[in-house]
């Protein structure tokens, strides 16, 4: 049973049933309580969800609906199209990165086990939680037609679960490299010098010269961090509906104490933003992936290897990575004895 009440609410609410009204009644319904209605006037209902006291939010359709079929969908259509094509022009006119000098035949370890198990982890998940994902938001448009609806639902059904339930590895994968390698991730003089050589990605024959890792990849580390973040919190929001209603009570506690704040925000608009932001950052996420995985696999020779088996070619090394080289070597110079295998060159 649902009684709106209020300052805001028209006296005729109270007294008068629609299904009786006269006909000069029925223009102050429309005019007045279907129109209340109809701007989500929040009614009082009987049972424990007071959500369920909006019979119609209408910026459900006019803001939420209509941005997420339209801008996003048109905006994260023309950034994944630019990417894949700046990635394919990029392989035309560049070609595969070689090895300027060869492979030696000589490698040495570059990610050990935990690092590989890590990096898959959450390589792995990603991948799973991006299709699944991009099937939410593009599926019912590009699949269904193709596939039919029954396999559709089939797909999606299962897509939404693993979605929900990968994101916890995908989480854990990411806490475990953030643990294994921000120490390698601050930024020090030789990243300047890097980004200024565009990395040598544009030029053939330059490497600058890099630790561990070199400017890029800690821009993509940094990236992965600040985005997992994110995702991982409006995702929570999503999974565990209205369970905090964060910024709706922050707004409510601000309008409060007297902020005046020109907007409220009510707990379904919070889940509807956190819809939106979920898909942006997903998006823009995807975005970045995409130039990983292409100069992580096919865009640069011997630079799979590190994380396939963990050995890279010396010579790839001396070529992407000098300064790490230099460490290493030195490391193993300094403490042979205590048995440390970290960057002796295997055969
Ligand atoms: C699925 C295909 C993927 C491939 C083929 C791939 C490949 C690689 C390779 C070869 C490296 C080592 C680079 C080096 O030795 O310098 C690496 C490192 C890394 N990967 Fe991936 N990766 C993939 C997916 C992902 C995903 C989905 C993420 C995160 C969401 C990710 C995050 C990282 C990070 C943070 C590093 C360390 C920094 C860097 O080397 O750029 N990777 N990846």
């Amino acid at each position: 049973m649902l009684a709106i009440g209020g300052n805001s609410t028209p006296a005729i609410a109270q007294t008068t049933s629609p299904d009786v009204a006269t006909e000069a009644q029925s223009t102050d319904l429309n005019t007045g309580f279907w129109s209340q209605i109809r701007k989500g006037a929040t009614g009082n209902v009987s049972i424990p969800d007071k959500n369920a006291g909006v019979l119609i939010q209408s910026e459900g359709d006019t803001a939420y609906r209509s941005f997420r079929n339209g801008p996003l969908k048109l905006y994260a259509t023309y950034g994944l199209l630019a990417i894949l094509f700046l990635l394919a022009l990029y392989f035309l006119l560049r070609g595969r990165i070689k090895i300027d000098h060869g492979r030696s035949g000589v490698t040495m370890q570059r990610f050990n086990g935990l690092e590989r198990f890590a990096h898959w982890l959450m390589a792995g998940s990603f991948v799973i939680l991006a299709l699944s994902g991009l099937n939410m938001l593009f599926g019912r448009y590009a699949l269904m037609p193709v596939i039919g609806k029954e396999t559709f639902a089939f797909i999606t059904l299962w897509g939404k679960y693993l979605h929900n339930y990968l994101s916890f590895a995908f989480m854990l994968g990411v806490a475990l490299a953030f643990i294994l390698w921000v120490v390698h991730n601050f930024p020090n003089r030789h990243d300047l010098v890097w980004l200024l050589k565009g990395g040598g990605l544009f030029t053939r024959g330059s490497h600058p010269p890099a630790k561990k890792f070199n400017a890029g990849q800690k821009i993509l580390f940094w990236s992965v961090v600040v985005l997992t973040i994110s995702i991982s919190l409006s995702g929570i929001a999503l999974m565990f509906p209205f369970e905090t209603a964060f910024m709706a009570k922050t707004f409510a506690a601000l309008n409060a104490i007297g902020f005046e704040l020109p907007t409220s925000v009510t707990p379904i608009q919070e889940q509807q933003l956190n819809q939106i932001w979920h898909g942006i950052v997903g998006v823009v996420f995807i975005i970045i992936i995409l130039g990983h995985i292409y100069i992580g696999s096919v865009g640069m020779e011997g630079a799979f290897d590190a994380m396939g088996s963990g050995e890279v070619d010396t010579n790839w090394a001396r070529e992407h990575h000098s300064l790490w080289v230099e460490e290493e070597e030195q490391k193993a110079k300094s403490a042979p004895a205590a048995g440390s295998s970290a960057g002796q060159p295997a055969e």
